[in-house]
Parts: C-alpha cells; structure tokens; sequence
C-alpha cells in the first residue's frame, strides 16, 4: 500500500490549530464553540444569527418550520441535527416531541421557544428532564395588539363583506348599507390583561372607548393605573361590545368561549383572537356568528392552522380572519430572534434567562 501525501489535507488542519492559537493567546470572551446550538427553522432572522455566531457552533436546518414543510421533511433534518446539541430555538408552534428530545441526549440544557405562547413546549416533559425553557413575551406585544385593534375595526366595519363587494364589482351603495359598530362609546373586555392585552387598552385610548374592562386570574396592578376595571368574566361577557381573547392557553383557558359563553354575549359583540385558536370552540362560534347571536368576529389564530380554505367559518360574511400575523413585523421577528438568542447565551454561560418559563 502507497501512502499518498495529501497537502490539501494539511491546510484545514493548520488553520484549525491556529484558530486554537489565535483564541487560546486573544482569549475571545466567552466563545464556547464546543457546544451546539440548533435553530429548527431555516427562517430565522440575521439579527439573531449573529448573536449565537458569537458564542457557539450554529448548526441550523434547511427546512422552513412551519405547515407541511414543517411536519415532514424538517421533522426529519431535526432529528438527525440535535445529537449533542445544547441548546435548541424554536420556531413555530409545532409541538416539541418526546421522540426529538430524546434524539437529542444529555447535553440539552435549554429551550428558546420563539414566541411567547408556550402551549406547544410539552413544558412537563421538560421540566422532569431538567431543559430550561424561555419564551418571548413583552417585544410581541405592540405588534400583536395593533393586530387585535385592525379585527377590532374590520370585523365592526364589515371588512369581509365590503372587500367581497370591491372584489365583485358588485357595490350596495345607501345611505343605511352595511352599516356597522363604532368602537366609539363602547365597553371593551380583555381576556387577559397581560402584555398584549395592557397594550391593546393603550392603542385604543384615542377612540374614546366609554369602559375598560378586564378579567382574568387575579386583578393586576396595571389595571388601574389603565383605567381598567376587574370584573368576572360573566360579568365582563355580559357587558362588553368588544370581547378581547388575550390569554394564554392553557387547561383553564381551552374552549372558554363556547356555547354557554357565547349565550353570555351580548348580541351586537364582536369577538377579538390574538390568542390561541383552541381558546375557542369554532362550532359553536360558527353557530353563534350564522344565527346572529352575536355580531361578528376577527380571528388572527384558529384550529388548525392553516385553516383548510373551505372551512365553514370562511362562508360567513361576519368574520374576518388572518393567518397569525400577531407578530409579523420586521423590527418584532428581529428582536424576538435576539430575544430568544440572549436567553440561549445566558443559559449556557450559567446565567439566569431573561425571560424564564422554566428556569
Ligand atoms: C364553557 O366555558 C366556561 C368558561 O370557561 C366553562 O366554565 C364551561 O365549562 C364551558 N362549557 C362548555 C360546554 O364547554
């Protein structure tokens, strides 16, 4: 047998060492670049690559984490990425299974779901093996409340209604057509007065909104210093004209608006998603918006999504529904990124996480 000398083989060999050099003599703050960082998504912005480019090895998939994409080939290309990974950034509301989990062996520390809703975290499995986990309220918030105040104002407005007149060239043109609901004088109810939800009473100051109301766990300090007063929620369904569902999802909060809920409404209320779809029980939503128990409704989350476009919600004139958009802003996608990056960089240098859901 020959031993052929290959030089082209010494030259990765070289610049590897003098890398180790190089760190070893400039002692490059922090950069552990032993440990494997995974981002599950092929979507993710710069802004947040570069954060963990600093610290760690990026090992990042080539496939989009969402729809179908989502649920087969990436489910795959995540499978065989995260052995040794540890740290994992979550992008999408794709449940994070038992089987990637334990694909992935001891070194997974941590957790950056980039989102603020947790719900598809599996956050008992995490927390029996010991995974950190953050989310990403808070930067969110602006981004998703101007969503709910744009379904606050097609849905009273007829939006769905009006465009399908625009786009048939079809217009009912009259002093007393299509005539809607004023946000003007009228009693807003908040699901949730949490980050969102605080935001949305904020972008609706200057509509002159009569009554603020909100319910939730427990009453909140921002509360009153909104104007907002805490009631019930039977108390909140039977006064307000708006009905704002900014919770998150949990066991208590699943299909809380639901036949016997929506009975609690008042005729001409509008019902507001910048939740979760599972919040609400979509038959009976239905039931309610055909019969005109209610008025109307605008959703930014459904089950499931993407909603198949012949779903029988999408043949009622009274609702309005977008494809969970909430945060879908260049500057809130980045600073969810850098977010969710910050959290991975405290986590594996043994810092508290920024935003902890399990710390
Ligand atoms: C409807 O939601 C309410 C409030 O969340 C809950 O107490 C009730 O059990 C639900 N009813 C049905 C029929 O699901």
């Amino acid at each position: 047998m020959v031993l052929k000398r290959d030089n082209t083989r010494m030259v990765p060999v070289f610049i590897f060492i003098s890398c180790i050099l190089t760190s070893a003599t400039t002692n490059a703050p922090h950069k552990m670049n032993n440990q494997k960082v995974l981002i599950s998504s092929n979507d993710f912005p710069e802004t947040g690559l570069k954060v963990l480019h600093e610290h760690f090895t990026v090992v990042q998939s080539r496939f989009n984490n969402f729809g179908e994409e989502g649920l087969k080939e990436n489910k795959e290309e995540l499978l065989n990425l995260i052995p040794g990974c540890s740290a994992l950034v979550w992008i999408s509301h794709h449940p994070i299974t038992k089987e990637l989990l334990d694909k992935a062996g001891p070194n997974l520390k941590m957790i950056a779901a980039a989102s603020a809703g947790y719900n598809h975290c599996n956050v008992e499995e995490l927390k029996a093996r010991g995974i950190k986990l953050s989310n990403t309220p808070n930067v969110l918030s602006s981004a998703v409340a101007d969503i709910a105040v744009a379904l606050m104002l097609a849905a009273s407005r007829r939006f769905t209604e009006n465009l399908g007149q625009v786009r048939s060239g079809l217009w009912r043109i009259g002093f007393q057509y299509e005539l809607g609901q004023e946000i003007r004088g009228s009693t807003v109810g908040i699901i949730g007065l949490g980050g969102i939800g605080q935001t949305v009473v904020k972008r609706l100051v200057g509509f002159e909104v009569e009554k603020f109301i909100y319910t939730g766990r427990k009453e909140k300090p921002e509360g009153k210093a909104l104007g907002a007063e805490f009631v019930s929620l039977d108390n909140l369904l039977a006064q307000s004209d708006f009905v704002v569902l900014a919770v998150p999802l949990t066991t208590e909060t699943k299909l809380m608006i639901n036949s016997t809920t929506l009975g609690k409404m008042k005729q001409n209320a509008i019902l507001i998603n910048v939740g979760r779809g599972d919040l609400v029980d979509q038959d009976a939503l239905y039931d309610a918006l055909k019969s005109r128990r209610i008025y109307a409704a605008g959703l930014d989350v459904t089950t499931p999504e993407p909603l198949p476009k012949d779903h029988k919600l999408l043949t009622l004139p009274n609702i309005f529904i977008l494809p969970h958009i909430g945060s879908a802003t260049e500057r809130t996608r980045s600073d969810m990124a850098v977010l969710a990056a910050n959290n991975v960089v405290n986590a594996l240098q043994g810092k508290p996480l920024i935003t902890p859901v399990l710390q």
